[in-house]
């Protein structure tokens, strides 16, 4: 069983590929996932010692950005890329991500066509909404798009990679034909977008249509706009990568930071640390921003990169149980590009730009009236006490999205919420107001009821009652 992993790197590349193209994969898919393999597994892992935080040159603040940075002219060069291979299964929801409805029902993918359809009116430009999708999420997602024909857009998708899921024990991949079950695959991560982008023929197709900036960034980021004042500054800088991070807080522990790894911008993702670094890495002090995976990259540069060879990108290992089989899944992250480019920054942005939805307390915050919607762009509510956003914890009971829709006959008003915990079998009326730090906590068996207009302000609440 470990006779693979005593091979060396190149023999046990050489076998693998070999592997894999039996099961289906292409000879240049193999090619890439043999060495994804044979590096994770083989290589020593990143060296604590030579990571050093970003300094103030490498770090651009957006508040800095100059007026000039404004002709919406540069917008006919702009190609939006959104990430869509993830399902909504966190949140209880079959299907992608991207369909769930999420704010007075629209979804994710109708916010993102309503906000570029606004900017190709307003400037009478073109520019493109572009999906990559996952097996998981192709199907759907292309029914779903239908829906927009005869909208003053183009939608384009393309497909991204199928890999097999490997054994950790053995390192043989789990499936054993290009027919085995779909559980037994996985789709890369978002690090696979360059390549799949030039398989797909797109990437050329955009260079061809004069597209030369693509901003890509998470499906479920609903800060994630088309930002003409970024575009103009990335063009007029003439960068080749630019990422847009935001301060860290204690609840964003887990995102991805950028560091300097021999004396090179490089991203560090939290799986890549060891193990006896993990509070150094999510130190507010020491690493002050955190990685939106907004990122901006100059298609041309990109196309010179990857035509001769896929970008070598760090390696995460994902590991997971199957069926009571423990396996990995070996996948690459989007952000990590930016080691291969020179004209490189960052972009401290506002957290406006970071409003991702994984869980239903962010549905909660994003759906409340700290916010107001307009042409599918969330906007602070300027009435609001905007001072950050309040920490929202709706435990299991409403970690499904019906079950948070039942739970909440309106959501409360949370303008001056500071702390919001909810667990246990808990009901809202209409019109409750929340302010400061309330806590609700209800019995195992038992049943909390809010009644409706309720003010709850620095209360806590527990046990087993209808108020
Ligand atoms: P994730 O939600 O998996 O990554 O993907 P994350 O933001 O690091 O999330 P957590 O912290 O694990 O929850 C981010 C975006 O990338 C897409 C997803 O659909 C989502 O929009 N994605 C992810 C892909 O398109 N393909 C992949 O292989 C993985």
């Amino acid at each position: 069983l470990t006779r693979f992993r005593e091979l060396s790197v190149e023999t046990m590349g050489q076998e693998m590929k070999e592997l894999l193209e039996n099961i289906g994969l292409s000879s240049r898919n193999a090619e890439i996932m043999s060495r994804m393999v044979s590096k994770s597994t083989k290589q020593p892992i990143l060296d604590w010692d030579k990571i050093d935080p970003i300094n103030e040159n490498q770090i651009t603040d957006y508040s800095s950005l100059s007026a000039d940075f404004k002709d919406p002219a540069i917008l006919s060069k702009v190609a939006v890329l959104k990430l869509n291979g993830g399902l909504g299964t966190t949140m209880g929801c079959t299907g992608p991500k991207s369909l769930i409805e999420v704010y007075s029902e629209k979804s994710f993918l109708d916010l993102m066509v309503m906000q570029i359809e606004a900017i190709n009116k307003k400037y009478q430009t073109d520019v493109p909404l572009i999906l990559m999708n996952s097996f998981n999420t192709d199907e759907d997602t292309k029914k779903g798009i239908i829906k927009y024909k005869g909208h003053k857009i183009t939608i384009k998708t393309f497909l991204q990679k199928k890999f097999p899921r490997i054994k950790k024990e053995s390192l043989l991949p789990v499936p054993t034909s290009a027919n085995s079950p779909i559980e037994e695959w996985y789709p890369p991560g978002h690090g696979d977008v360059y390549d799949s982008l030039l398989e797909s023929g797109l990437l050329n197709q955009l260079l061809e249509q004069g597209k030369e900036i693509l901003f890509i960034s998470n499906g479920d980021n609903l800060g994630a706009t088309l930002n003409a004042k970024i575009a103009n500054y990335f063009h007029q800088k003439n960068l080749d990568f630019l990422i847009e991070v935001t301060p860290k807080t204690a609840a964003d522990i887990k995102g991805g930071t950028l560091v300097n790894y021999n004396n090179h911008l490089t991203l560090l993702e939290i799986a890549q640390v060891p193990k006896s670094h993990i509070s150094d890495f999510q130190s507010v002090f020491k690493f002050k921003t955190f990685n939106t995976n907004n990122i901006w990259v100059n298609l041309k540069v990109l196309k010179e990169k990857i035509e001769k060879q896929p970008l070598d990108l760090d390696i995460i290992q994902n590991h997971k149980e199957l069926n009571g089989t423990r396996v990995i899944q070996f996948e690459t992250a989007v952000g990590s590009a930016i080691k291969h480019f020179e004209k490189t920054t960052a972009l401290n942005v506002p957290r406006t730009r970071f409003l991702p939805v994984k869980t239903t307390s962010d549905l909660l915050l994003v759906q409340s009236n700290l916010f107001t919607i307009n042409h599918g762009k969330l906007k602070p509510n300027p009435d609001s006490l905007y001072l950050g956003f309040p920490q929202i914890k709706l435990m299991q009971h409403f970690q499904y999205i019906s079950d948070y829709n039942d739970r909440f006959q309106t959501i409360p008003d949370i303008k001056e919420l500071r702390h919001f915990t909810v667990s246990g079998n808990v009901f809202f009326g209409s019109g409750v107001i929340l302010k400061g730090t309330v806590i609700i906590v209800a019995d195992e068996k038992g049943r909390i009821d809010i009644p409706s207009g309720s003010l709850l302000e620095n209360k806590v609440i527990t046990g087993n009652l209808r108020i």
